[in-house]
């Protein structure tokens, strides 16, 4: 779908988010035409650069972030053309009536608050004081927002009072990844799974996000967070709602996020017996979480595993397990829906029986594998075995692929097409901290510490335990 020119200001333009992500991000969309002639890039930052030095940075930044491959010379002088730099003061004057020269009639603005939530209101304020955002202009917000309802419900009262919900784009760059769009596609596009999508026929659902990497150089803001916080709250939530939503009556923002709105809303409150922190010990010659971590009596889990159960007709009785965690054995991250069994078994032999698994994998190796029962080939009569049915996209898709565009570049795409249905809304956003909340308050009055596991595990043993008493297991982190 085409894009509309536009002029997009990056705020925190120098920042890590905007270098490592945003930037080239942008520049892969340049290179695949997307980037409509005339469209602008403005970063805005406290430093006092010119627009020749945030070049330079920002050609360093597509060196080290982009694909060799897809490092090609003329295109890279071409982008970098399009940027301006402004340097700007978010809580005083300076910059302010240099931006609103720079801003042109008649094509879409765009703003990115790649900063600190603090300084959300006093650049909203600037932009609406200084007419700098008209009314179609959009802005873009990130992660962490807000760090309780409380503080959520702050943001988007500071947000609203220059911007309409409308003109807000929050985003969970996980609903930007290829698989979870598919994840939409597979499930209202078919006929096969929807009428097996419910409590009559799904034993429970297993949501894994796990990585190798550990906390190190953001340590200071993620013990202030943890999983739960960073990692629960939004991409696990979002990928339950995407999984658990009624079929929206259109793919459209509004309908889309009145369904997921509603499965948060039907989540039930967590028992404290129903979650696993674990924080990572030392090992493999690395420091452990607290040294990562500079706190060396800190309690903030790098892992959480819970059970979590949805008050509604359709997930009546089925669990649905979430689990992720940092310095784990690899990089990982799933959703496996398991099926019941059939109501009457004919065959003798039931060892080799298995549960049906639909498995959508996000990363890596991004694709879907639906676990189905057959007679295992040869003359030894009817045995049975389990196979793949697979939709691997890295094959099948290879050509289609090859430019697919990353989370990051798709959703920017979309604040500038106007499209926010990949985006929370402040109702979903605030219902989700409601929902955490309690849970973390219950940590915090029991002055609960995090199990200790060790790394390139797959987390801590009560995680296991978390299963294996109800009947169950958790698939192999690999
Ligand atoms: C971020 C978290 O939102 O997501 C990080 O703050 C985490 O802690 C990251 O590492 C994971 O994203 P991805 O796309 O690598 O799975």
């Amino acid at each position: 779908i085409p894009v509309d020119v536009f002029d997009l200001v990056i705020f925190g333009g120098t920042g890590d988010l905007a270098r490592r992500k945003v930037l080239p991000g942008l520049y892969r969309r340049f290179l695949a035409g997307q980037m409509p002639e005339d469209s602008r890039i403005i970063g805005a930052a406290r430093g006092e650069l010119t627009d020749a030095e945030w070049r330079a940075q920002v050609a360093g930044a597509i060196a080290e972030f982009v694909p060799k491959e897809k490092q090609d010379k003329t295109a890279i002088a071409g982008f970098l053309e399009r940027l301006t730099y402004v340097p700007i003061d978010a809580r005083g004057t300076t910059g302010w009536e240099r931006l609103k020269e720079l801003m042109r009639e008649n094509v879409v603005r765009a703003f990115y608050f790649s900063v600190a939530p603090g300084l959300f209101g006093d650049i909203a304020q600037r932009l609406s004081d200084h007419g700098i955002a008209d009314a179609w202009s959009r802005i873009v917000v990130e992660k962490p927002f807000g760090r309780d309802l409380t503080s959520a419900r702050a943001l988007n009262e500071v947000l609203a009072r220059h911007f309409t919900e409308a003109q807000i784009y929050r985003i969970d760059h996980y609903l930007g990844k290829e698989t979870v769009q598919n994840l939409m596609a597979v499930r209202f596009a078919n006929i096969l799974f929807e009428p097996l999508w419910k409590a009559e026929y799904i034993d429970h659902v297993q949501i894994t996000v796990a990585e190798t990497v550990g906390v190190d150089g953001r340590g200071a803001y993620y013990d202030k967070s943890g999983a739960m916080r960073d990692m629960v709250q939004n991409h696990l939530m979002q990928l339950l709602c995407l999984i658990a939503m009624e079929p929206p009556w259109h793919f459209d923002p509004d309908a889309v996020r009145d369904e997921k709105l509603k499965v948060i809303r039907a989540l039930k409150p967590v028992l404290a017996q129903d979650i696993v922190r674990g924080q990572y010990a030392a090992g493999g010659g690395e420091p452990g979480y607290a040294e990562h971590a500079e706190n060396s009596a800190s309690r903030t889990e790098s892992y959480v595993a819970l059970k979590v159960a949805i008050s509604n007709w359709r997930w009546q009785g089925v669990p649905f397990y979430l689990r992720t965690g940092k310095r784990l054995r690899a990089r990982a991250s799933e959703i496996a829906v398991t099926f019941k069994q059939p109501p009457h078994a004919i065959f003798d032999d039931a060892k080799g029986w298995h549960e049906n698994v639909l498995v959508i994998r996000l990363q890596p190796d991004e694709g879907m594998h639906l676990w189905v029962m057959i007679k295992e080939p040869g003359p030894g009569g009817m045995r049975l075995m389990q196979v793949p049915l697979d939709m691997s996209f890295a094959d099948a898709l290879a050509e289609v692929s090859e430019d697919v565009p990353d989370a990051y570049e798709r959703l920017i795409m979309d604040v500038i097409r106007g499209n926010q249905t990949l985006f929370m809304r402040g109702d979903e956003v605030e219902a989700a901290w409601a929902w955490t909340d309690p849970i973390i308050e219950g940590w915090e009055s029991r002055d609960d510490r995090p199990q200790l596991y060790d790394p390139g595990s797959s987390g801590p043993e009560d995680a296991l335990m978390l299963m294996h008493r109800d009947g169950r297991r958790w698939r192999e982190i690999r």
